[in-house]
């Protein structure tokens, strides 16, 4: 039986909406996560809620225990992840507010804990990440976003940087080179991870910013605060119609 969780990026450390049960501290042989796993109801389904920076947005994304936050789901019996994210546009398409669901990424981060294999487990094993994203996740909020009537970009790539600073112009370009669509600072290793454990898990990334060098000179993070608050609630109304997907009869096919 599916089990669904989301994960809340910047502008989501709460779920607008949920009506919560309880709240669960997991440890994990990896730590704790970012903060307990809070149990509820979206629109009458079950979820688990989880944010990424914790609960009162301290933790940067190069300090993210990814390891952590999925394994902890994955104890609690997790099966499908929903990884909400504040990104910047570097298509000419992905303009302020623009909702995405990347089927791509490139991974620029460097130093972060991005594996299961190679320390507390015995053995290692690769693992196909041709496709990083899930398919039964990403139709699902593809189906999700028509029903909700959000305009939305239905394929991007998501080059994921180091941070916590924005990019250089010059980096921009060079990702743009590379054929980066969109750019955020937590899209890996949090997709790899949950692939190691078997997890389901797709992206639905909000536009907050154009990449720096690609808009007005300069980002002014009081429009990025702005555009935040906007953009939450059209992935609100992608999160009510997604949850009713029966994500089991999604991943048969
Ligand atoms: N770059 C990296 N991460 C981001 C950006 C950006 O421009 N906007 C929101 N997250």
């Amino acid at each position: 039986m599916a089990k669904i969780a989301i994960i809340g990026g910047t502008g989501l450390t709460s779920m607008p909406g949920l009506t919560v049960s309880y709240r669960e501290m997991v440890k994990t042989i990896y730590g704790a996560p970012s903060c307990p796993l809070v149990h509820g109801e979206l629109n009458g389904n079950p979820v688990i809620f989880l944010a990424r920076h914790g609960r009162r947005h301290t933790i940067p994304p190069h300090m993210v225990n990814y390891r952590a936050n999925l394994m902890a789901l994955r104890d609690v019996g997790v099966t499908h992840i929903i990884a909400l994210a504040a990104v910047g546009g570097i298509a000419d398409n992905c303009l302020d507010k623009t909702i995405v669901v990347p089927d791509q990424i490139i991974d620029y981060t460097y130093g972060r804990a991005h594996t299961f294999h190679g320390d507390k487990h015995d053995k290692f094993d690769h693992i196909d990440f041709t496709a990083p994203y899930s398919a039964s996740v990403r139709n699902c909020l593809l189906n999700a976003g028509k029903l909700a009537g959000v305009p939305h970009l239905t394929e991007g790539v998501y080059g994921a940087t180091q941070g916590p600073r924005l990019e250089t112009a010059a980096e921009i370009r060079r990702m743009e080179r590379d054929g980066c669509t969109i750019v955020g600072m937590t899209g890996m290793p949090e997709a790899s991870l949950a692939r190691e454990l078997g997890l389901e898990y797709g992206c639905c990334a909000m536009v907050v910013n154009r990449a720096p060098g690609k808009g007005a000179i300069g980002i002014d993070f009081h429009d990025i605060e702005q555009n935040v608050r906007e953009s939450v609630n059209s992935v609100q109304r992608i999160l009510a119609e997604a949850m009713k997907t029966d994500f089991d009869l999604e991943s048969a096919q």
